[in-house]
């Protein structure tokens, strides 16, 4: 069985408090870009993670993927006896969630595999136990995510967006960056405000415009990675000189994005990014895409 996952970016990324649990309310605008990662599941005598990628993603048990296939086996009473082959495609520690993709694809490579065809809101459930953006790889499109991200509702888009991802040499932890915020909050640099949707993005979005779209999109998360990574603050400054309708930091960082006015764009968009020598890789994409699809 293999099952391909889209990568996200956060449209909207408004982060509220901290609470008691240690996460923060958000509200968490996705958008599943063309950008994937696949899993392919195959019968075994024991459950193993191998990896088509850097050496950066881990083969162990802590691989989200790995523990997607153990949560779902313990769910059914049965053995995890399987091998996952990760093909990935999404940077790693990038921001656009591609741990959480993989996870989401396991889970449904190993739902068919072993026959269980869980409904629909037995594997979100299971997803949001992974991690707070799996059940989004699982849904795809554009969705508000509230509470910690995990609560989704599916958001209305005319056509297709054009994007240029820009992906950074080394990642950074999402953790990190979260403490990071709050640590620049607790410092008075960055206001902490009770997050809601934004109306401007919700109207972008519903009448299909790139430059209204451009203008709404917004990062909570992107003091606080350019706080870590400064180096982000040329790079963003370089998709905007090249005529991006929107730059901002994927996420917790640190791949930027960059919004094009029209797939022609895009491709311009990303000849000059690769021409300014800031990214280890350039890459064109469009949203929204499905989530998780059985190959
Ligand atoms: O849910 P997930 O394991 O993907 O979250 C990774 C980390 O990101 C958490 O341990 C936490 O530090 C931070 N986080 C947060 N608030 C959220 C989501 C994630 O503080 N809503």
């Amino acid at each position: 069985m293999t099952v391909r996952a889209p990568a996200k970016v956060n449209l909207q990324l408004s982060v509220g408090p901290v609470r008691d649990d240690g996460y923060h309310d958000l509200v968490n605008v996705f958008h599943a870009v063309s950008l994937f990662d696949e899993v392919t599941a195959t019968p075994a005598d024991a459950l193993s993670v191998t990896v088509d990628g850097p050496a950066t993603v881990p083969t162990g048990p802590d691989n989200l993927a790995a523990r997607a296939a153990a949560l779902l086996a313990e769910h059914l009473g049965r053995r995890p006896d399987v091998a996952l082959h990760i093909r990935k495609d999404i940077p790693v520690a990038g921001g656009m969630a591609g741990g959480s993709a993989d996870a989401a694809a396991a889970l449904l490579a190993c739902d068919v595999l072993w026959e269980a065809r869980l409904d629909r809101e037995t594997l979100l459930e299971l997803a949001a136990r992974l991690g707070s953006d799996v059940p989004f790889a699982l849904l795809g499109g554009t969705a508000v995510g509230l509470g910690r991200g995990e609560r989704l509702t599916a958001v209305e888009v005319t056509g297709e967006f054009h994007w240029v991802f820009g992906y950074a040499d080394g990642g950074l932890s999402t953790p990190a960056v979260y403490a990071e915020c709050d640590r620049l909050r607790a410092a008075g640099e960055q206001d902490s405000v009770w997050p809601q949707v934004s109306d401007d993005l919700m109207a972008a979005l519903k009448t299909g415009d790139a430059e209204a779209l451009g203008r709404a999109l917004h990062n909570d998360l992107q003091p606080a990675a350019l706080s870590l990574r400064p180096s982000l603050r040329d790079a963003l400054r370089a998709g905007r000189a090249a005529g991006a309708l929107g730059a901002l930091v994927s996420g917790s960082g640190p791949t930027c994005a960059f919004l094009a006015a029209s797939l022609a764009h895009s491709a311009e968009l990303a000849a000059a990014l690769n021409e300014s020598g800031r990214f280890a890789a350039v890459r064109p994409a469009s949203g929204p895409v499905p989530g998780v699809t059985l190959l």
